[in-house]
């Protein structure tokens, strides 16, 4: 097998489309302890808190600079009446969370607190509204509860609630998986929902909403063709009644009933599960495919608003509450969905990784006992990518014959992608053979290359995972095996590793 160097080719002077920092968007839903213990402890817990917002976990994810929270669902928002969720904590109703556990839900974390949350983080708010169990009313008051500044009657009620001032709401999902938890409605029945519903999520003052409409599970494309066929011929100067169309995706090594392990696996379901991964460049494809008949000046954004690994749950863990341990594996899942992602910014407008604490392939992990936070290696491929926000996609060709097949798929085992910002560029590569480690030639053309820096992300294993008791197993760190080459850059790269170059250029 030759294990030559691979090139990947980058024209650093052609930017492309703007890679939307919604990209690295985020989704935290009233699901296990996710909100409840993760993002909020309450006022009288005795780890530090704003108002009940758990200081660390903020800090923490105020480095990834989350662009925008989606909340409070999932499953949950169809299940979920906002009025239940304001006023005195003390007095609020509570209700079975009938998704997620059985458990009883006391709505203290609710739409004040839920805003308080994204002003700490500097994230804006993605509400998720109600479609299934609610009323067009009741949707249509919480966007004027939320955005309204005069003395209209639900600007009042939030003024009486102790906020003053509207926010700025700009983002709002109409419905989440109608097709499935959301309804169980047929594609083109939701379709005329999300229409209506639209309808009366109304711009109030200088607040004007982007409307996403529930969408299509993974290869579902004929649900995406109901809602584009909904929408009509979309002209350059048309004004849709939703703005944008969204799908779940989800990566596992096994099937959905059962997923395969977290931290224990084979080398073949490391393979089964990239192979899984990659499988989202097909989707985005075929997706944007499917809208550009119907929108060809792509007005109409598409949203991948959960994505993520979903193994089966930690043993002896609520199996209702989706908890699970994160390892390098998780890190490469995550690398591959960016550089995908960014190939698709001209359509893919936000994406949210399911979930931000203590759920599915989470950011960060909190003890309950002990309430120790522990930073997931999935964390810090969002951390490490922080330079594609808003920067211009740059091709990267990836010329390499090393490939694996898996699922009747056939693996590529480099990724890459690139963006630049002025006189900076970003690439990223993953290494993503189990075994065997790598030399990229970075081609770089176009612009001359003043400086370079480089950081790594890798561990022993693909196992390898944080805990309290090893927070930094896995951990960036400064990587030296770069070196000059007539083309640009030689970098050598580790057996499962991920590594961000930063390059100064000049002209
Ligand atoms: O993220 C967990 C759940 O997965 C969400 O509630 C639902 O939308 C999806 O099925």
């Amino acid at each position: 097998m030759s294990t030559g160097p691979a090139r990947v080719v980058i024209n650093l002077d052609l930017p492309g489309p703007t890679i939307s920092r919604h990209l690295y968007g985020h989704f935290a839903e009233h699901l296990g302890r996710c909100i409840y213990g993760g993002l909020w402890v309450g006022e009288d817990s005795p780890l530090p808190n704003t108002g009940g917002i758990r200081s660390d976990v903020v800090e923490a994810l105020k480095a990834l600079h989350i662009p925008n929270l989606r909340w409070p669902g999932g499953c949950f928002a169809d299940d979920y009446h906002w009025r239940d969720g304001i006023g005195p904590r003390e007095t609020r109703p509570r209700m079975v969370n009938s998704h997620w556990g059985d458990v009883i839900e006391d709505n203290s974390f609710g739409t004040h607190e839920f805003m308080a949350l994204c002003e700490l983080l500097g994230a804006q708010p993605y509400v998720s509204g109600n479609v299934g169990s609610g009323t067009v009313r009741e949707m249509s008051e919480w966007i004027e509860y939320l955005t309204r500044g005069d003395d209209s009657p639900m600007a009042g009620l939030r003024r009486r609630n102790g906020r003053d001032e509207p926010w700025t709401v700009p983002f709002w999902g109409l419905g989440n998986e109608g097709w499935g938890c959301g309804g169980n409605l047929r594609g083109d029945a939701f379709a005329d929902l999300a229409r209506q519903y639209a309808t009366y999520v109304r711009d109030h003052g200088d607040n004007t909403v982007y409307r996403i409409a529930a969408g299509a599970n993974a290869d579902d494309y004929a649900w995406t063709e109901s809602l584009m066929k909904a929408l009509g011929p979309v002209e350059k100067t048309s004004t849709p009644v939703f703005q944008a169309v969204s799908f779940h995706y989800y990566t596992m090594s096994g099937d959905w009933q059962d997923k395969g392990e977290a931290t224990s696996f084979t080398e073949d379901e490391y393979y089964r599960t990239i192979a899984q991964a990659h499988r989202v460049e097909e989707l985005l494809t075929r997706h944007s495919t499917v809208m550009d008949r119907r929108d060809p000046h792509r007005r109409i954004g598409l949203v991948l608003d959960e994505w993520g690994t979903w193994w089966n749950v930690e043993e002896g863990t609520n199996p209702g509450f989706l908890y699970q341990q994160n390892t390098l594996r998780d890190a490469l899942v995550a690398s591959l969905h960016f550089d995908a992602f960014h190939r698709h910014a001209d359509r893919l407008v936000m994406a949210n990784i399911a979930q931000t604490v203590n759920v599915l392939q989470a950011m960060i992990l909190t003890d309950p006992d002990t309430g120790a936070l522990v930073l997931t290696p999935t964390y810090h491929v969002f951390e490490m990518n922080t330079g594609h926000h808003d920067a211009a996609a740059l091709t990267a060709h990836v010329l390499d014959d090393q490939t694996r097949d898996s699922d009747g798929l056939t693996v590529p085992l480099l990724s890459a992608s690139a963006s630049t910002t002025g006189d900076t560029a970003l690439v990223s590569l993953s290494n993503l053979d189990a075994g065997q480690a790598r030399s990229v030639v970075l081609d770089l053309r176009g612009r001359e290359m003043r400086e370079h820096r480089a950081r790594i992300l890798t561990a022993p294993t693909l196992q390898s995972h944080n805990s309290p008791e090893t927070p930094e197993a896995v951990r960036p760190r400064p990587h030296e095996a770069l070196t000059p080459h007539p083309r640009g850059l030689l970098v050598d790269l580790p057996a499962h590793s991920y590594v961000t170059v930063s390059l100064t250029l000049g002209a």
